[in-house]
């Protein structure tokens, strides 16, 4: 077991990777803090998921794009567990637009939960330990568009740029503290985030034909790489971006 007796908090858990992460942390040995937004039933099926693992879990519905969301989940957090030892920063949202018809409220959703959620989420966990001087492991759910165009996809690339730069900055300043900072760029994942793309035959065919591979990734295909930088096996790893992606980002092929 890889993570065994150490407490994790991923947000946006109830489903998709963040969902396949805390079964992973759970079989590594890992009690898991289980945040969700929307879908009170399927963080219930995911408390189920980690307790069948023998593992404790908690659920707590915050909105990690506002920083009293943010409070709430770590003070919710913080009271049941006592400590934190890993962070997960996995919540995401997209919108699909040219960019001349984004609105305001869709570009601040992106941002706020993509970025700024992040930002305080990681703020109040180096906080965390810091009062209680220990170390720790942060993990950052990016996309391939941290570095990838996506066109119709402006604010979620800007969003997962502020991400790659975030984290390369706090590699730098949390160091010295002894605490890494990391990010996973999924490609094209099964998961409720592209629920359109996959109903799409034609589009759906279009991208496979792009990723060497040939299918697209699951959710244990991330939470392998992110239990692999949760653990002591990453000790010396910070500031860097591990593609998941079945060879996307850098296929290009001439016809
Ligand atoms: C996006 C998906 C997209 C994938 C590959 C992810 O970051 O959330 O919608 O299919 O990147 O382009």
């Amino acid at each position: 077991m890889r993570l065994k007796d150490k407490i994790a908090l991923i947000t946006g858990s109830s489903q998709g990777i963040g969902r396949g992460i805390a079964e992973r942390f759970a079989a590594e040995g890992a009690d898991v803090v289980i945040n969700y937004s929307g879908n009170a039933e399927r963080a219930q099926e995911a408390l189920r998921a980690v307790e069948a693992a023998g593992r404790r879990g908690l659920v707590v519905q915050a909105d990690v794009g506002h920083t009293d969301g943010i409070r709430k989940l770590f003070a919710t957090a913080l009271e049941t567990f006592g400590q934190l030892d890993i962070l997960v920063n996995n919540a995401g949202v997209e919108r699909h637009a040219p960019f001349w018809d984004v609105t305001e409220s869709d570009f601040d959703k992106v941002l706020n939960v993509n970025l700024k959620g992040v930002f305080f989420a990681t703020q109040e966990f180096v906080k965390h330990l810091l009062h209680t001087k220990r170390t720790g492991k942060i993990v950052n759910i990016s996309s391939v568009h941290e570095e990838l165009p996506f066109p119709n996809f402006t604010a979620y690339c800007a969003s997962k740029g502020g991400v790659k730069m975030l984290t390369r900055n706090l590699s730098v300043e949390l160091g010295p503290l002894g605490i890494t900072i990391n990010n996973i760029a999924p490609g094209a994942i099964e998961t409720p985030i592209n629920t359109t793309l996959l109903n799409d035959p034609v589009k759906l065919n279009a991208l496979l034909g792009q990723i060497p591979l040939k299918r697209l990734g699951q959710t244990g295909d991330v939470a392998s790489v992110a239990v692999f930088l949760a653990s002591n096996d990453a000790d010396y790893v910070t500031g860097s971006t591990y593609y998941v992606d079945g060879g996307l980002t850098w296929n290009y092929e001439e016809q």
